[in-house]
């Protein structure tokens, strides 16, 4: 050592194992801003990923990188970062140790660094990571589309006076429909509206089984019932014209077309909404009004009270 240079004495950095834990929470500290880290970039990438439109299976990996950064982050916090007091078994009384124990001043120095105060860095990061999480949750309700104006959930495009068209917007005449045939229309100015879609069947004069109020409804032995499966809302098509069921492909719910479309078989909850038709003189249909009650699943008249 040259003369005159004075070695600066040794600061005390407390006793070995105070050292060492000191060296793992740093550690700690860093793999947990590693993690967040990760799930921030993560998040990220998977707004990106829903705004240029990548597959499904990258934004799986993206959301497991979020959510495990996110998780793996807060289980390492809190194991190794956060001290909880610590319940000591009463022991015999020994000789104090001057060496092994902190004085007042590094006990709170100690417990200073401890916890949340040193750790501001990390907070943010973990709540940049929750934001940016919740953030890439929310951003794919924007294609859900607009909002329903009004009562549009619980009326279709069926008025009275509205003629009956088939698909191409053509009208349609009886004489298209014979006995035990089928064509799906729609309201004159509305074809190929999903919700006013209508199967019109011919069953013939005689056999059907409605209830007095709406015998009227079906001119002819000519019937019309909306084509949404009350069920889960797939296009009830399937006629079976000798047993005169309507069959829905999807979890083959059957509706007796002859009895007021109930529920003969499936999960269906009930029978699909009946439209009130005339027979008009040149043998061509008007609708005498909306569907009396809410068409598809039966969601729309159990939760929201919309039926008629
Ligand atoms: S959607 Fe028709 S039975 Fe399920």
């Amino acid at each position: 050592m040259t003369a005159g240079m004075e070695r600066e004495p040794a600061r005390y950095r407390g006793p070995r194992s105070v050292q060492r834990t000191t060296r793992i929470e740093r550690r700690a500290e860093l793999f947990v801003g590693l993690l967040f880290f990760a799930t921030i970039l993560a998040t990220l990438g998977l707004i990106v990923s829903y705004v240029i439109g990548a597959n499904t299976q990258v934004d799986g990996v993206l959301l497991a990188i979020a959510l495990g950064g996110i998780g793996g982050g807060i289980v390492v916090w809190v194991q190794y970062l956060m001290h909880t007091p610590t319940m000591i078994e009463a022991r015999h009384p020994m000789q104090p140790n001057p060496v092994a124990e902190m004085s007042p001043a590094q006990a709170a120095m100690r417990e200073a660094e401890s916890g949340f105060t040193r750790r501001h860095l990390l907070l943010g990061m973990l709540f940049a990571s929750v934001g940016g999480l919740l953030t890439a949750i929310a951003v794919p309700l924007f294609s859900l589309g607009p909002l329903p104006n009004g009562r549009a959930w619980f009326t279709t495009a069926w008025k009275k006076g509205s003629r009956v068209v088939d698909v191409n917007g053509n009208v349609v005449h009886a004489s298209q429909i014979p006995v035990n045939g089928i064509m799906t229309v729609f309201p004159e100015g509305a074809p190929g509206d999903a919700m006013a879609q209508t199967v019109l069947l011919n069953v013939g004069p005689g056999l059907l089984q409605l209830p007095a109020d709406r015998a009227s409804w079906a001119p002819q032995g000519f019937i019309a019932y909306s084509k949404l499966c009350t069920h889960a809302g797939c296009p009830v098509g399937l006629f079976r014209a000798t047993e005169h069921d309507l069959m829905c492909p999807c979890h083959q719910s059957t509706f007796d077309v002859l009895d007021g479309a109930q529920v003969t078989f499936g999960p269906a909850p009930r029978p699909l909404p009946q439209l009130p038709i005339q027979l008009q003189p040149d043998g061509t249909f008007v609708a005498l009004g909306d569907f009396p009650e809410p068409v598809g699943p039966a969601f729309w008249n159990q939760t929201l009270g919309g039926g008629a």
